[in-house]
């Protein structure tokens, strides 16, 4: 079936956006955090936009007794506290009838059963034409168990006449290594075909991130320059405020590596440094990913010291709050070596990118929250301004701003006024706030529309997902044969280690923000 289209006013004028096809989406895990903060929201903002078909449902199933009516007001409250955009009563009242509750446990056969009489009636009371999204949204240990329920009752294949297409939404972690990763995979593959499979990555979703290809494909000017002969280097920093804070139980475990890194920053930088695709669909873009993945030069587990960075805050102040250290967190093991700050430095062996180091770091507790990658470019011959410049000219940088402020800035070199040559950088930026001054969607809004419209080109396809964990799993490995007692430590409410910035120093360069 094609998407129907509907017109949607913008201010610039009318635009066509896909509208969803109709389905229902079973939400495990429905007590969560992220259906309160993020799928619910996500859900009412598509609803009111009218991105949504009006057959549609959601069955949320989880362990804690409830009735239709008390997850609905639950919802209600979520979306007070975390939508974008205000409730209007009318569109709350048409979505809050499409929400049911399923009470069960994931480990327990009989809810299996009782969901499929479940997306029965839905079918029936909304019709939404046997169509189906699982999105899994528990802690990762329910995975394999809830996709052997489906799979038994055959939940993922179309009903008896062949109609109802069926897709599964995994959330992250997937996997908390490479043997990990590809044994869950195993199992997917065992019930879904590829093609069902969504392994979300919300950066994915991100209107800039998205923007990053447009930028690079769309305009003749940067192509052409993209490559070893003008860029020095590339640096892709995802900093947080936030600390650890009540996640504590789930962050020991994991640490920036696996929680940023293998994930969210390795997405951006395949997109930065991929080639151009053919076309933009699913597979020919992820294709060209798993191209640049695969060129990624590995760390080997003793060569960690010499590319990685990895430290935890301690106690200090972030934007005016004090905050406790990482160690004294709760749920966090007073001598846990959980790094809350890795920066690495790897090589692509390609053609394009031969010889130019990628810095990628990433903190929680950190000076200010800031995502952006920033391509430095080559400095000119210094022959002919040098005396006028100070002794150096600066690079060009052209910064890709993804959150907050999110936008595009060029720095260049100009004179300044005046009969004498004197030299200075100056920014030319562009904003998105007050360019196109509309409100951007969150990265969920998109995504799961994405998924009700069969699209999986901003969704990481298996091969993608074991490459990134090949190559953070020798990192992994390399730290374990460490066997460091205590991480070097940043205070709370800075840019990071010490150690950060003289990994750059010995290469003669600095991260932009210090
Ligand atoms: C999540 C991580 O995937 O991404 C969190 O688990 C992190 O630790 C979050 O805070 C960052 O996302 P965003 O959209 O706020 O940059």
């Amino acid at each position: 079936m094609t998407p129907q289209a509907i017109e949607n006013p913008l201010r610039e004028g009318i635009r066509l956006e896909a509208a969803a096809e109709p389905c229902v989406m079973v939400i495990f895990g429905a007590s969560g955090d992220l259906t309160r903060r993020k799928l619910m929201p996500a859900l009412y903002n598509l609803t009111r936009e009218q991105r949504l078909s009006s057959a549609f449902a959601v069955i949320g199933v989880a362990r804690r007794e409830k009735s239709d009516e008390g997850f609905r007001e639950e919802m209600r409250q979520a979306l007070a506290e975390f939508s974008r955009s205000r409730i209007d009563q009318n569109v709350w009242e048409s979505f809050a009838k499409k929400l049911y509750y399923l009470v069960g446990d994931f480990s327990n056969p009989d809810i299996y059963p009782k969901l499929k009489e479940a997306l029965a009636r839905c079918d029936l009371k909304h019709g939404t034409l046997a169509n189906c999204i699982y999105y899994l949204s528990t802690p990762p240990e329910a995975y394999q168990t809830i996709i052997e329920g489906l799979g038994h009752l055959g939940l993922q294949r179309p009903g008896l006449d062949g109609k109802g297409w069926k897709r599964i939404v995994i959330e992250k972690p997937f996997g908390y290594d490479l043997a990990s990763a590809r044994e869950l995979n195993a199992k997917v593959a065992a019930v879904f075909e590829e093609s069902q499979v969504y392994r979300i990555d919300h950066y994915l979703g991100k209107e800039t991130v998205q923007n990053i290809s447009v930028f690079r494909f769309a305009n003749g000017m940067f192509e052409p320059v993209w490559n070893h002969k003008y860029i020095d280097h590339v640096q892709i920093t995802a900093a947080e405020e936030v600390n650890v804070g009540s996640r504590g139980g789930y962050y020991d475990r994991s640490g920036a590596l696996r929680d940023m890194i293998q994930n969210h920053m390795l997405q951006v930088f395949a997109l930065v440094a991929m080639e151009p695709p053919v076309a933009f669909d699913a597979d020919t873009v992820r294709d060209e990913k798993q191209k640049v993945f695969r060129a990624i030069r590995q760390i080997e587990p003793s060569e960690v010291a010499n590319y990685m960075v990895r430290a935890q805050y301690a106690a200090g102040s972030v934007a005016g709050k004090k905050i406790a250290g990482y160690l004294q967190e709760p749920d966090v093991n007073s001598e846990s070596t959980t790094e809350t700050y890795a920066a690495i430095k790897f090589f692509v062996d390609n053609w394009r990118w031969s010889g130019v180091p990628f810095y990628i770091r990433t903190g929680k507790a950190m000076a200010r929250r800031i995502t952006e990658v920033v391509i430095e470019f080559k400095r000119p011959p210094q022959i002919l301004f040098e005396e006028h410049a100070a002794g150096h000219i600066d690079p060009n940088l052209l910064v890709l701003r993804i959150q907050p402020d999110e936008g595009i800035s060029i720095k260049s070199d100009v004179k300044l006024p005046g009969q004498r040559i004197r030299i200075r950088p100056v920014t030319m930026d562009f904003r998105y706030g007050s360019s196109f001054g509309v409100e951007i969607a969150e990265a969920y809004e998109r995504l799961i529309l994405d998924c009700m419209l069969g699209d999986s080109t901003l969704f990481t396809r298996r091969d993608g997902l074991e490459k990134t964990w090949e190559f953070v799993g020798k990192i992994l490995e390399g730290w374990r044969q460490q066997n460091l007692k205590r991480l070097p430590q940043y205070e709370a409410g800075t840019w990071g280690p010490v150690e950060a910035q003289e990994m750059m120093g010995r290469d003669g360069r600095r991260w932009r923000r210090n």
